[in-house]
């Protein structure tokens, strides 16, 4: 992760260094999340572009959508099916170190109940999942740490870059609402006169959760000093994110490293922000580089 935070780092460097206006969350937050999952999944590098714009024009399925955004994402979503059943077939034919090629030998083996509809379900969830709500979460932390140049000390050492990224997720959930909807198996009364009928969907608002001043003093103020116990950001129970740890790995190491080589880094204009109504994610993060030498020299 270190090494792979550092070659992208590198990339947007001499770019910087040029006084250009660099779009962080592309050509950083986003790079280093479709990199890592895409070699975890086993999706070749020369594959994933079309696969991110069918992700992204899939995620659009809505229920505020128009009926042309809902046939795209269809249209899209397909895409995706197939181009992970070829994926499958080419990994049970030549297997390589990745989770495409552990899937496969499963199907082969036949000795796990997993179907190939399951099998390709998981990957299109791994692969979406995988990218998306951490290349958010990266790009909120260091909006962060680019509006306050005090918070920056959050990133000498382990335990406080761990409580920074914790506040971060807190703060910024790149999933505001989950996406799965739960079906109440029986009247469950929640008090206050609210009963939930059984049979009635439920989804949880994880942004108003995280912000409930009877589980956070002061909800609204960023503070990495605070206890994040309750954070309900990456979900809770049987559905609990598997790839909770992969990204706070990845923020910790991606913030750390922006921090230390880019003293002078600087917000160049507001984001753009994803229409999504369950995300909260910038599409774009300009970023401009204040003065040359507030670059650190990496070797
Ligand atoms: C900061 C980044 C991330 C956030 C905020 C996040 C958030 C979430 C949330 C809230 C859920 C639960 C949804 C629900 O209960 O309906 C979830 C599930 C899931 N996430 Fe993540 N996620 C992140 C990163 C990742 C990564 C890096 C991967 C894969 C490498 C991943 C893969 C998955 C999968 C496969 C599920 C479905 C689990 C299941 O249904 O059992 N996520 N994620």
């Amino acid at each position: 992760m270190e090494r792979r935070c550092a070659g992208l780092l590198n990339d947007v460097a001499a770019r910087l260094r040029d006084g250009e206006e660099v779009d962080f969350h592309r050509g950083f937050s986003e790079a280093l999340t479709i990199a890592t999952v895409g070699d975890f999944v086993g999706v070749p590098e020369e594959d994933r572009a079309r696969l991110v714009t069918s992700a992204y024009a899939a995620l659009r399925a809505a229920p505020e959508a128009s009926s042309e955004t809902l046939a795209l994402a269809d249209e899209h979503s397909k895409k995706i099916d197939s181009y992970l059943v070829h994926l499958i077939s080419q990994r049970k034919a030549e297997p390589r170190d990745d989770l495409t090629s552990f899937f496969a030998r499963m199907l082969d083996d036949g000795i796990e109940e997993i179907s190939e509809d399951e099998v390709i379900a998981t990957l299109w969830i791994l692969w979406v999942g995988g990218f998306h709500n951490a290349s958010a979460s990266i790009s909120h932390g260091i909006r962060h740490l680019l509006s306050d140049r005090g918070l920056r000390r959050w990133m000498t050492d382990d335990v406080s870059v761990s409580s920074f990224v914790n506040e971060t997720l807190r703060y910024n959930p790149a999933l505001l609402i989950t996406p799965l909807l739960r079906i109440a198996v029986r009247d469950v009364d929640l008090g206050e006169g609210i009963m939930l009928r059984s049979g009635s969907g439920v989804r949880v608002v994880i942004g108003a959760a995280n912000r409930d001043p009877e589980m956070f003093t002061a909800p609204d103020i960023f503070d990495p000093t605070r206890d994040n116990r309750g954070v309900l950001s990456f979900g809770l129970g049987p559905n609990f994110c598997p790839g909770a740890s992969l990204a706070r790995l990845q923020m910790a190491t991606a913030l750390r490293q922006v921090v230390n080589r880019f003293p002078g880094l600087a917000v160049a204009a507001e984001p753009t922000w994803s229409p999504l109504l369950f995300n909260h994610q910038p599409l774009t993060l300009p970023v401009v580089l204040r003065e040359e030498s507030d670059m650190a020299v990496i070797a």
